[in-house]
């Protein structure tokens, strides 16, 4: 059995960026579950597939046409869809807004599990996400959850967003974060919550590092 740290939590938790620094730490590979939700729904926008069409939803997750190539430069992760490169076009507010929606769908979780599974490779994986540790890897062998307060995970976004759009509101990122975190949280099916077994780190005070060592400590227990 491959080994396996999952990391879950909310928004703006940190996970991207932990889970990055950690895959590179210890060289094991890296699922980011999110892009395949965020895939999914760019994908029904190129189809021209509506977001409550479930069984073309289904059909779209099932068959995604996706590569995760290893850029040439730096430790950056390409992207490709159906052959085009979307490494940026699928970070935007309003993809990430599609992908909680069809995350809400059984039938598209069901469809995407099996390709989040084959990311366990030797010598390990580091799984970001939502339902990493509560169902995708229920017996990974560390489950972490990131969390932090809707008010300073805003603040990280709104920092992230603010030299790509000068325009932006802290009030907008607030609540955008406030109704992301409600649909994550009370959808019937993988809601996201921590694993009875997950260790749980606060990170609203917490630097960037503080916590990759954190985890690092658990891991190395
Ligand atoms: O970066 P951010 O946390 O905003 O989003 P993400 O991790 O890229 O995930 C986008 C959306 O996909 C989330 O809001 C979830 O609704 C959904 N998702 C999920 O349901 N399960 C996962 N394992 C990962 C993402």
């Amino acid at each position: 059995q491959v080994a396996v740290i999952t990391v879950d939590g909310p928004s703006g938790s940190g996970k991207g960026t932990i889970c990055q620094l950690l895959a590179r730490e210890l060289g094991w590979h890296l699922l980011d579950s999110g892009a395949l939700y965020r895939l999914t729904a760019l994908a029904a926008r190129h189809h021209g597939v509506e977001l409550d069409d479930v069984e073309a939803l289904e059909v779209l997750a099932a068959h995604l046409d996706v590569q995760f190539k290893a850029a040439d430069s730096g430790h950056d992760i390409q992207i490709i869809l159906e052959g085009e490169e979307v490494t940026h076009a699928i970070r935007n507010e309003r993809v990430g807004e599609e992908a909680s929606v069809i995350a809400a769908l059984g039938p598209v979780r069901e469809a995407l599990l099996a390709r989040q599974r084959d990311f366990a490779c030797a010598p390990g994986l580091v799984a970001d996400g939502r339902d990493m540790g509560t169902v995708v890897f229920p017996s990974a062998g560390l489950k972490i959850y990131l969390d932090a307060s809707a008010e300073e995970r805003a603040q990280r976004r709104y920092k992230q967003l603010i030299s790509k759009e000068p325009g932006a509101s802290l009030d907008d990122i607030l609540n955008d974060i406030k109704a992301r975190d409600a649909r994550d949280m009370n959808r019937a099916i993988a809601p996201l919550k921590p694993a009875s077994d997950a260790v749980r780190l606060d990170t609203t005070t917490m630097s960037i590092d503080a916590v990759l060592q954190a985890v690092l400590d658990e891991a190395r227990h």
